[in-house]
């Protein structure tokens, strides 16, 4: 079956993310959507540059009206941003007939009501999981995984640019200015920093999820925003010591009289694992009645990340017309005929690192024997550590606990080891030996 064709309506950081990650995972996109997803159109106004983005292969013009105009062209991905020209372009695809994708969180904030009202009318849809906290599916688990629930409150960190500027500030007592350039440089921040550290960018993505999580209209004009340009080095320091970190959050709360919908910097209980959430990602803390309190975390922004999001939302559209309603999401996320025969992996063959304890006697050379053993079975050892033969057997103790800390080893080649260091006789128990993930 033919590729679906998409249109790109600007191709900068999230555009070119989204081109590459297409054309890189094209098979298993495929093997997941029913049908080939391909960017057969761009329209950027540097066409040169967008020409060297993606190649010979596609077809690169300065006007964006001619993307939608073409009639091979099945979804539109708006990737210009702001409330201006993208406003009426999302339109125009809309009344076109075209599916739109969007990660414009000013543009839905503000005329999300307009924008989805004329969906509805016209039957396609406007999909924009990349609007709100970059590659972490938020809007997914709001609007359908958590769809049993009635929300209580969201609270997240939604701008990766304060959050990378706060924990800078608080880590190596940098001025604000100096911090908010090296966010500059790394690519987080909006064109227009202000959005950002004036949390503006983050009441957009907070309206957002109000409207999804208590079922009322976009409002971006009913919420309180407040930045962290006022903030100072030293109430940081001092949230710190009372056990407190202070970081910009968006939260939208449902009360008895109304949704709260606010953001501002907020001191958070440092043993909250919202407050380590650090440098420039993301999270969203959602409690609901029936499943409690679950955490999304991840990266906000960026190339890829964002990406990843844009492409969920093309694999949803796509599935709308490669499955019947029973089955629009495969049960295995994959279409049926498309399962792969990857094989699961026999335990001997899984890479990992380790944690070992020895109990061992207390005598010449069995440190290096051990060591040695593990050397020949070409095991690097990452930390040893000896305790005092005291501590372990109490006073004259003949015995004593080895701990050694591995790098990565295939586990077929640590089970024979094993074997062979419990064979020593100045081994004098059954090894202790666990698992060690860093999940780095
Ligand atoms: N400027 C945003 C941030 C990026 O810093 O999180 C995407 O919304």
């Amino acid at each position: 079956m033919k590729a679906i064709q998409v249109g790109l309506l600007g191709i900068g950081t999230v555009g070119s993310g989204t081109f590459n990650v297409l054309k890189r995972n094209q098979e298993e996109i495929k093997r997941r959507a029913g049908r080939g997803i391909e960017i057969t159109m761009v329209a950027d106004l540097d066409v040169a540059r967008a020409q060297a983005a993606v190649g010979e292969g596609v077809k690169v013009v300065n006007d964006a009206r001619a993307v939608i105009a073409n009639p091979e062209i099945d979804i539109v991905i708006e990737l210009i941003g702001g409330y201006g020209i993208a406003r009426q372009l999302v339109m125009e695809a809309i009344e076109a007939g075209k599916h739109v994708v969007t990660a414009n969180k000013a543009l839905l904030a503000v005329h999300g009501t307009e924008i989805f009202a004329a969906a509805h009318r016209k039957g396609v849809m406007v999909a924009f999981e990349a609007a709100v906290a970059g590659g972490i599916p938020i809007i997914k688990a709001l609007r359908e995984g958590l769809t049993a629930n009635s929300i209580e409150w969201i609270a997240g960190i939604i701008n990766g640019t304060t959050n990378f500027i706060l924990s800078e500030m608080r880590d190596k007592g940098l001025a604000f200015d100096v911090v908010l350039k090296e966010a500059q440089r790394l690519g987080y921040a909006e064109a227009d920093p202000t959005f950002d550290i004036e949390g503006v960018d983050a009441a957009h993505k907070a309206t957002i999820m109000s409207a999804i999580a208590f079922g009322i209209p976009v409002q971006f004009d009913k919420a309180y925003v407040e930045g962290i340009t006022k903030l100072e080095a030293q109430d940081i320091r001092y949230a710190e010591q009372l056990g407190y970190r202070i970081k910009l959050l968006g939260i939208t709360k449902r009360t008895p009289h109304g949704v709260e919908l606010r953001v501002h910097p907020s001191l958070v209980p440092t043993k909250r694992l919202i407050a380590n959430v650090e440098g420039a990602m993301n999270a969203v803390v959602v409690q609901a009645d029936a499943v409690g309190t679950t955490l999304y975390y991840g990266k906000g922004a960026g190339s890829e990340p964002t990406a990843s999001a844009v492409i969920a939302d093309l694999v949803d559209i796509t599935r709308l017309q490669t499955a019947d309603a029973a089955h629009r999401v495969p049960h295995l996320a994959f279409q049926p005929d498309a399962m792969s025969d990857l094989p699961v992996l026999p335990m001997s063959e899984v890479v990992t690192s380790y944690y070992l304890r020895l109990r061992v006697a207390d005598e010449a050379g069995v440190l290096a024997k051990v060591t040695g053993l593990l050397a020949n079975a070409g095991i690097n050892i990452d930390a040893v550590l000896q305790r005092e033969a005291d501590e372990v057997g109490g006073e004259g103790s003949t015995q004593t606990d080895l701990i050694i800390l591995t790098h990565d080893t295939r586990e077929g080649t640590m089970n024979e080891a094993l074997a062979e260091l419990q064979g020593l006789p100045s081994v004098l128990r059954p090894i202790v030996r666990i698992r060690k993930e860093e999940l780095a």
